[in-house]
């Protein structure tokens, strides 16, 4: 079955696999999303660091909660780090390294991005059916 596509700004977008517009991820707000249907959809999240973007699974390596207790929160207030709402972990946005708090020392598990046409898409290259961590 084929998914639903659109052209912006001459590039194929796979409707399926679009998480936000660029424009909406400034340093001190992410973005959640979720990806794929039936009962294990991906969840995940997208910061901005510098002209760049990361994703990540939505579930810290402390207790496996999801990081967003407060919904759609995943930042400190100046938006420096990554915070896990639940027990104040907090993490890199670059990298999902955890510098403080009950998991220091492990990371976020990260998901590959693409950028095109001013649109943050998960990557080809992620499987929908298989993706990298199922989240309870
Ligand atoms: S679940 Fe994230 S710090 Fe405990």
């Amino acid at each position: 079955m084929s998914t639903p596509t659109a052209k912006v700004h001459g590039e194929l977008l796979d409707l399926e696999r679009v998480i936000c517009r660029l424009t909406e991820l400034t340093p001190e707000r992410a973005r959640a999303f979720t990806i794929g249907g039936g009962d294990w959809p991906l969840r995940g999240f997208v910061v901005r660091v510098g002209e760049r973007v990361r994703g990540y699974i939505n579930r810290c390596p402390h207790a496996g909660h999801a990081l967003d207790l407060l919904h759609g929160r995943f930042l400190t207030p100046d938006g420096a780090l990554i915070l896990c709402s639940s027990h104040g972990a907090l993490f890199e946005k670059e990298s999902g390294y955890c510098v403080a708090g009950p998991c220091a020392g492990h990371s976020l598990t990260g998901v590959e991005l693409e950028i095109r046409g001013g649109f943050v898409l998960l990557a080809e290259s992620v499987d929908l059916e298989a993706p990298p961590e199922r989240v309870l």
